[in-house]
């Protein structure tokens, strides 16, 4: 008796562990997929197939210097106009450049993956990951010491912030936020040089805009977020000891430009046959831009990032008082719209179909006008390009990469 209930005890026990052992094993796999399959974000999953076989080591191949006095930079934005030639640029003099960029679609979407090939060519690489990602960001921080931040990532374009505010919110503020908290804890901090605008000046009167001028009256909400963006960097300037350069350009452009922006969509336009607006103030005012050739801004970008000071602080600590600075990059010689159409019309040899149009209150301003003397003294800063030697290097860059030839 007492040998068969000890028997059909230890029968018992071990189908009460049999059936313990597995259900534990299906826990532990439902706790897998729910881990891998619903709690990961989308940041995560991106991260995920960027993290592929090699990843790791793309990225510290292409953040290697080839000189032992070189930098080495995280570009934000490198696959954007100002970006992908900042990258070129700082590539051919032998820094070290990582490009993050999250290849949206606001504007072509094949044009930045054309950017992106053309840098790759010559040994940058670029992630596809978002500014927002503090996962991707640390991960980058761990991976390479980076000793500069060139931040160009930013929702860009004024009118398009009537149809997509949040866009704006996103990249130009959560997302400057989100690199400053990832800078300001790196071991050592990176030096950081990011792109304002000079829409900060807004509805400024007084011409030429200098640094020290009024820009609390932003004429749309993108101006409202570089202005923004400036207080942070001011703020993480002073609680972190972060050293930031903000950089205000004026109306760039070039080839790889941007198809948002007038000078661009112009071109198509006029090429195309279609009428084109030109914007005119009331009681003849006249609507102009400071256009400021892209290899100028990338001259002005490469010299603020090679004056600029170390961060002083780490890990989150401020040791000391660190470098904040802001300069316009501009041209200054304002030219009307006019004039660029003018000047497209007698490049591609077409004639435009202009038509006037009294201009819109849709976030743009009437005229920028910089004045570039403290970039001048600080940075050595000179733009060489005049609009009609900018713009023909332009349109020979469009006919090509469109495939187009003039009507003569
Ligand atoms: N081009 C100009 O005339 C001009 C004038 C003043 C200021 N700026 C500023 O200069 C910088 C560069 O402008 P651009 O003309 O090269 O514009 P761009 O749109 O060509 O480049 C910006 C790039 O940033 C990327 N990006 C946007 N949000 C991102 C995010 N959250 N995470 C990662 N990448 C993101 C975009 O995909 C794009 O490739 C921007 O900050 C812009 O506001 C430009």
């Amino acid at each position: 008796m007492t040998r068969f209930s000890s028997a059909n005890r230890f029968r018992f026990q071990f189908s009460i562990s049999k059936y313990a052992f597995w259900w534990c094993l299906f826990f532990i796999v439902l706790l897998c997929f729910v881990s891998n399959h619903l709690l990961l974000s989308d940041n995560d999953r991106r991260l995920l197939r960027n993290r592929g076989k090699g990843w790791e080591q793309r990225v510290l191949s292409s953040a290697s210097p080839r000189s032992s006095t070189g930098s080495t930079v995280l570009v934000t934005g490198a696959a954007g106009f100002i970006g992908s030639h900042v990258s070129a640029a700082l590539r051919n003099r032998g820094d070290g450049v990582v490009g993050l960029d999250n290849f949206n679609n606001y504007y072509d979407v094949s044009l930045k993956h054309d950017r992106r090939a053309m840098l790759e060519s010559s040994g940058v690489f670029i992630v596809d990951g978002d500014i927002n990602d503090q996962v991707l960001l640390k991960k980058l921080f761990s991976i390479v010491q980076f000793t500069h931040v060139m931040h160009l990532a930013a929702q860009a374009g004024v009118r398009y912030a009537m149809k997509n505010p949040a866009s704006y919110i996103d990249s130009n503020l959560s997302g400057f936020v989100n690199l400053l908290e990832v800078c300001k804890e790196a071991k050592p901090q990176p030096a950081i040089i990011w792109a304002s605008s000079s829409s900060v000046y807004g509805l400024n009167s007084k011409v030429p805009f200098s640094e020290t001028d009024r820009t609390d009256q932003p004429a749309s909400l993108y101006a409202a977020t570089k202005k923004a963006g400036e207080e942070i960097a001011h703020s993480y300037n002073h609680i972190y000891g972060l050293s930031i350069t903000g950089l205000r350009f004026f109306t760039v452009y070039g080839p790889w430009g941007r198809p948002d922006m007038a000078y661009f969509f112009f071109t198509k336009d006029i090429l195309q046959g279609n009428s084109i607006r030109i914007f005119e103030g009331g009681k003849g005012g006249v609507v102009a831009r400071d256009f400021t050739y892209i290899d100028d801004i990338v001259k002005g970008c490469l010299a603020a990032l090679d004056t600029a000071e170390k961060s002083t602080g780490s890990g989150g600590k401020k040791m000391r008082p660190a470098q904040l600075r802001v300069y316009n990059l501009g041209n200054t010689s304002p030219v009307e719209v006019g004039s660029l159409v003018s000047i497209l019309e007698r490049l591609l040899k077409v004639k435009a179909r202009r038509v006037a149009t009294p201009m819109p209150r849709n976030g743009d301003v009437m005229y920028t006008h910089a004045n570039i003397s403290l970039a001048e003294k600080e940075l050595g800063y000179k733009p060489t390009t005049d609009l009609r030697s900018g713009l023909e290097k332009f349109v020979k860059w469009y006919l090509t990469y469109y495939n187009q030839s003039t009507v003569n």
